[in-house]
């Protein structure tokens, strides 16, 4: 139990009785506590942190997030509209999308700053007439991410207008009279340290294009360590670089420029975990595997499927019922009937089952798994078996557990069908 993050074995308990299982659990004092870690980056001529919420964007985070003065990043109209609805004045977010749906136009002239992706998505704001001053978003040729699939810059990725029409950029902004006040990149999450350094002094060299740019956005990526193998990025270093080469551009063209960041995972990928119980355990003969099944899988957390990333995991059985138990080589699998619902792959590889070494599961044990804030709840295989959305609940500063998003109903899961 010890090395669980935040949680008590009383809490399970609470858990399972009054909301049931399988339940995210968020932290509130890791919610506070990330956004000053991210409020304290350095820079030199002013500084703006935004929450990247796809990451996690149920109401009841944002408004951590807006109390601790942190702005937005959206990915789609509804995020806008999601963040609006918890609280943000629309001055405090901004837009990167891969859909620059035509309902946009009333959140721009409405305050909402966008950062256009593509020269189409210029052509198509430009054309609408607004008169508010634009971001564009680069891909500056190079990315980096923890995995292939996480990386979004350099040729293999779409997102971004590509480096190389820039110029073809900056004559469309100009044609449409369109001003461009703030430069964007983002080249991909869990980012190397050392890429993500050497990307921001590329950006640098496309703000030179632009005198009329006031602000670098910089993007999120920030490395976090999930597993005891795993190195975080330290920001204090990347910022402390980031600053001087801020300086060094002040120097040269006396341009002072603000920075943004807009990290996700940095934020909350700690500051959750999920409560599951072992519903069922299996073994395939004495040279095949003991598996863990639990009543939560791909539906709730995706991540290993698709990325074949790590997890801690614990299993906890009932400490008055079994005083010690040994461990064993197990394979933890989830609910729904596809051999993919696996969530001990081999590390970047969601194909091979990779049995961890944890204490032997029994069914009824609870099965915690961490450091599922970012991209978990949000990002999942929803509904796949028909099995509802998982419950979230806050650990509030105070210690008590308080709901912030109900499990869905079995009514609700079908309310949009209608008989043809
Ligand atoms: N800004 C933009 C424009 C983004 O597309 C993203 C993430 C972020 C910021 C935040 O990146 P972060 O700090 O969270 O790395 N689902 C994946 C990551 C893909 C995220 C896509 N964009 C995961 O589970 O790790």
């Amino acid at each position: 139990m010890s090395d669980l993050k935040f949680l008590t074995y009383e809490n399970l308990e609470q858990i399972r009785m009054e909301f049931g299982t399988p339940s995210f659990v968020y932290d509130e004092s890791t919610l506070r506590q990330k956004a000053q870690e991210l409020l304290a980056f350095p820079h030199a001529f002013g500084f703006f942190p935004r929450y990247a919420m796809k990451a996690a964007p149920t109401a009841a985070i944002l408004r951590i997030f807006n109390e601790e003065g942190l702005g937005i990043d959206a990915s789609s109209i509804f995020e806008v509209e999601r963040a609006v609805r918890a609280g943000f004045g629309t001055e405090f977010i901004s837009l990167s999308t891969q859909e620059l749906a035509e309902d946009f136009r009333y959140w721009a002239q409405d305050g909402v700053k966008i950062n256009l992706c593509s020269l189409s998505q210029i052509q198509r704001l430009g054309s609408w007439k607004i008169g508010e001053p634009v971001g564009l978003r680069f891909n500056p040729g190079t990315g980096s991410g923890g995995t292939n699939r996480t990386n979004v810059g350099g040729p293999s990725s779409s997102f971004g207008i590509w480096k190389g029409d820039l110029i073809k950029a900056r004559d469309l902004c100009h044609m449409h009279g369109l001003e461009v006040e703030r430069i964007h990149t983002h080249i991909g999450s869990g980012s190397d340290p050392e890429v993500w350094k050497k990307v921001a002094g590329m950006s640098l060299e496309l703000v030179r294009a632009f005198p009329t740019v006031h602000t670098l956005n910089l993007g999120g990526g920030f490395k976090v360590a999930r597993m005891p193998d795993e190195v975080a990025t330290d920001l204090q270093e990347i910022g402390q670089s980031v600053k001087s080469i801020f300086e060094e551009f002040a120097a040269e063209t006396g341009r002072k420029l603000n920075l943004e960041v807009e990290p996700g995972t940095f934020l909350v990928a700690h500051a959750c975990s999920l409560v599951s119980s072992v519903q069922d355990v299996t073994q395939t003969g004495v040279d095949g595997y003991r598996f863990l099944k639990l009543d939560a899988g791909m539906t709730e957390l995706l991540r290993p499927s698709l990325y074949g990333a790590q997890h801690p995991i614990h299993i906890i059985p009932d400490p008055e019922e079994v005083s010690e138990r040994e461990e064993a080589e197990q394979v933890v699998v989830g609910h729904c009937c596809e051999s993919g619902d696996l969530l001990t792959p081999a590390s970047g590889d969601p194909e091979t089952l990779a049995p961890r070494s944890l204490v032997r599961g029994e069914i009824n044990d609870f099965c915690v798994i961490d450091s599922v804030g970012a991209y978990c709840s949000s990002m999942t295989t929803k509904n796949y078996n028909s099995f509802p959305e998982a419950a979230e609940i806050i650990k509030k500063q105070e210690g008590n557990l308080a709901l912030m998003r109900k499990r869905q109903t079995f009514e609700q899961l079908i309310e949009n069908e209608v008989a043809p």
